[in-house]
């Protein structure tokens, strides 16, 4: 069955049998390989993508139920190929990662939560990040870098979904929608702590 997937802002396409997982395509038929594979099973959260925004299991979903909806995934976050959205600097910034398998999931379970808010508790961030297994258990730095996050984007002053146009290019697949995550990253200079 051919999908249409409108993934980081650009249509792509692909022939699929209907029991393929929205997963395997697009590590597979894109060769978006940020996607991880854990469980398979909806267990652990390495596969998560944002679907419509919200944050799912690519595992569970099946590629022709995603036909037309907006994907991003962890390639589609930032603003521009060798740049980083403001969570993924605060990963980096707090050493939220260790071997970095469950950090894409993360990253977009804490990228929906921050879409949403920026005035999140500790509380919160355990929560929206309770379904993402971490085997190297570096909770405590992948919360301080969430938090981080938030704090940053909270004195960056852009207001939440503030989407601006879509950028993608029909080339290549790291181009997507720049929100306000990415917005604030601009606004507040990268480099600046
Ligand atoms: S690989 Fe999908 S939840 Fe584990
Ligand atoms: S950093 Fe290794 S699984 Fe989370």
């Amino acid at each position: 069955m051919k999908v249409n997937l409108n993934v980081n802002g650009v249509i792509c396409t692909s022939d699929v049998e209907p029991r393929t997982t929205l997963l395997d395509t697009l590590r597979d038929d894109f060769l978006l390989t940020g996607t991880h594979a854990g469980c398979e099973h909806g267990v652990c959260g390495a596969c998560t993508v944002l679907l419509d925004g919200e944050p799912v299991r690519s595992c569970l979903v099946f590629s022709v139920q995603a036909d037309g909806y907006d994907i991003t995934t962890i390639e589609g976050v930032a603003t521009a190929p060798g740049e980083m959205s403001v969570i993924q600097d605060a990963f980096c910034e707090t050493h939220g990662m260790q071997c970095g398998y469950c950090t894409p999931g993360m990253i977009l379970t804490a990228h929906a939560l921050l879409e949403r808010t920026h005035d999140v508790s500790r509380e919160d961030i355990v929560e929206a990040i309770s379904g993402n297994i971490c085997r190297c258990t570096g909770y405590g730095q992948i919360i301080e870098a969430v938090e981080f996050a938030a704090d940053r984007l909270k004195k960056s002053n852009v207001l939440r979904g503030n989407k601006a146009a879509q950028t993608g290019s029909a080339e290549g697949h790291d181009a997507s929608e720049k929100g306000v995550l990415e917005a604030a990253a601009d606004a507040s200079g990268k480099g600046s702590k």
